[in-house]
């Protein structure tokens, strides 16, 4: 009986809890997005659209989801770019599911009115839905974990102290009348009766079996085993991987594609291993940026500021570092540190699997050496070796959620002060993420000094010829990759890194 539930796949038919409800949702168009659902269908209203890409955060809602090891996980994302069938076996929480109207307000609610966190209203229920994140996940944030907290939510009236503020005193206020999730929860040592039952009503959503929603031409699989996705992926070989959502979603609600088949690979467990083998770091395609940094922080803790300074952390909850890589974006910002080093990724079909060098996977704009069928399986990146120097820099317009004009990383290895090795990236200078060889040869075997640097700075001229588009000229793209190596060398030198940072990492 279980097998035949394995083999044959559910159809047209996805269940999700809202608030303590199982909500079942036929025949539904598969890319149809959760806010679309929620407004139109359900009328749910508090959620807003503001920008409908992922940037402003008005339609932020939180997502309850099992972990691996069934504990439970409650992250904001951006219901605007999220298909509504991945919604199926999770929890959605949105403003309503707070408080009621006219009902005690959650301890976030309380401290926003309390602080005069707003004035117009539009943001409110996006700043407080990536609060309640907040007040769930971590019992006493940092300024630094507020401001990134809050770093995907804009507010054109209200200014940001007031929210801060608020994101400061939340944890003092008493509603334990309020509706949900009232208590902050991550470091008790056990989840809350409340949790708990949470977690026991998401198991019981799991399903056995596959997925299949078929609407007006459109096919949408939700594969539950790296057996079934391969198998699809080699029978339907120009279907559309979906992951996270956070490229693709756009290609629906900003470029108004229509997408006759997808895959979603965010119910196979396999891709949702993170490995530590004895030279490895091995990061399975469908996890997300947000449980990917840590591992890599670990091992990389001098990429910190790239990570952080990745979209914000509703993207990241949502969107993975395979998706980054398989999107292959020239100004994607996980490819150059990646590459230099020295990572890999496998690639898989259902009869073969190939591990790919990353700095050979791209090969014009829009085009990798991925083969119709085969699925990003994971990523391999190299344990950290001794007396490497490695940096990544992003320069873009605004500190948080902003995309690179030019995004720069170096991983070297001094002998005495000569360069035995060294891989130079950037991202932003040409049609794909790509190393620059010229300059990397200029340094190798030289001393690691201001007139060698010098010489491999003007070289980078060879490497890349820059284009002129919205985000920058071509001559300021050149500058900047002159300067940020220019950088790396300074603080590669003994020079104050203080003084080439513009982030603080003590506030
Ligand atoms: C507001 C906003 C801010 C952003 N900021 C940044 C930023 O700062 N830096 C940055 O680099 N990017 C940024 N992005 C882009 C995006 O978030 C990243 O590229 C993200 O890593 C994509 O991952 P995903 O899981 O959402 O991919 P998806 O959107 O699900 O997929 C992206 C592509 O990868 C393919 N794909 C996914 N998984 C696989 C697989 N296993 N095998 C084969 N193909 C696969 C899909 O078919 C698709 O072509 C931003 C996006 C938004 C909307
Ligand atoms: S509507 Fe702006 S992030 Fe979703
Ligand atoms: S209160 Fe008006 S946009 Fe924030």
């Amino acid at each position: 009986m279980a097998d035949t539930k394995r083999n044959n796949p559910a159809k047209n038919e996805i269940r999700f809890f809202l608030d303590d409800e199982v909500i079942t949702v036929k025949d539904i168009d598969p890319t149809r997005t959760i806010l679309q659902y929620l407004r139109e269908d359900l009328r749910y209203t508090g959620t807003k659209e503001g920008c409908a890409e992922g940037d402003c955060g008005a339609c932020t809602v939180v997502l309850g989801e099992l972990a691996g090891d069934d504990t439970l996980n409650l992250r904001a994302v951006n219901s605007c770019i999220q298909f509504l069938p991945t919604l199926d076996g999770k929890r959605l929480f949105t403003v309503e599911s707070l408080s009621g109207p006219g009902g005690p307000l959650h301890p976030v609610q309380k401290a926003m009115v309390e602080c005069h966190g707003s004035q117009c209203g539009f943001c409110t229920p996006g700043f407080v839905m990536s609060l309640f994140a907040l007040y769930k996940s971590q019992q006493n944030p940092t300024r630094k974990d507020i401001d990134d907290a809050l770093a995907g939510n804009l507010c054109r009236c209200t200014g940001y102290r007031p929210i801060i503020d608020a994101a400061q005193k939340m944890y003092t206020y008493q509603t334990a009348s309020a509706k949900w999730l009232t208590h902050p929860f991550r470091h008790e040592a056990k989840p809350s009766e409340e949790e708990q039952q949470i977690i026991d009503k998401l198991k019981s959503l799991r399903r056995e079996c596959s997925l299949e929603i078929t609407y007006n031409g459109t096919r949408f699989f939700i594969p539950n085993s790296m057996q079934v996705l391969i198998q699809l992926a080699e029978t339907y070989p120009d279907a559309h991987f979906l992951a996270g959502g956070t490229d693709v979603g756009l290609w629906v609600t900003k470029q108004l594609r229509e997408l006759d088949c997808i895959i979603y690979i965010g119910n196979v467990d396999e891709l949702k291993k993170i490995a530590v083998t004895q030279d490895h770091i091995e990061i399975g395609a469908a996890v997300t940026l947000t449980d990917a940094m840590p591992i890599l922080l670990e091992h990389y803790p001098e990429l910190e500021e790239l990570f952080i300074r990745f979209a914000s952390p509703p993207i990241r909850n949502a969107g993975t570092l395979g998706g980054n890589i398989a999107n292959g974006s020239p100004i994607g910002d996980s490819m150059p540190a990646l590459m230099t080093l020295g990572t890999t990724i496998v690639l898989r079909t259902a009869r073969s699997s190939r591990e790919v060098e990353l700095d050979q996977f791209y090969i014009d704009y829009q085009k990798n050496d991925r083969r119709p069928g085969e699925v990003l399986e994971r990523i391999r990146v190299p344990l950290p070796k001794p007396n490497t120097h490695i940096r990544s820099y992003k320069v873009s317009k605004r500190f948080d959620q902003d995309i690179s004009a030019v995004c720069g990383a170096y991983c070297m290895r001094l002998e005495e002060d000569r360069v035995a090795s060294i891989k130079i990236s950037y991202g932003g200078l040409a049609a794909i993420p790509k190393r620059a060889t010229i300059c990397e040869q200029a340094l190798l075997k030289k001393s690691w000094n201001e007139a060698s640097v010098q010489t491999a700075m003007a070289s980078l001229d060879r490497d890349f010829q820059p284009i002129t588009d919205m985000r920058a000229s071509s001559h300021y793209r050149s500058t900047i990759a002159r300067n940020l190596l220019y950088k790396f060398y300074l603080e590669t030198s003994g020079f104050d890194q203080n003084q080439t940072r513009v982030y603080d990492y003590g506030r």
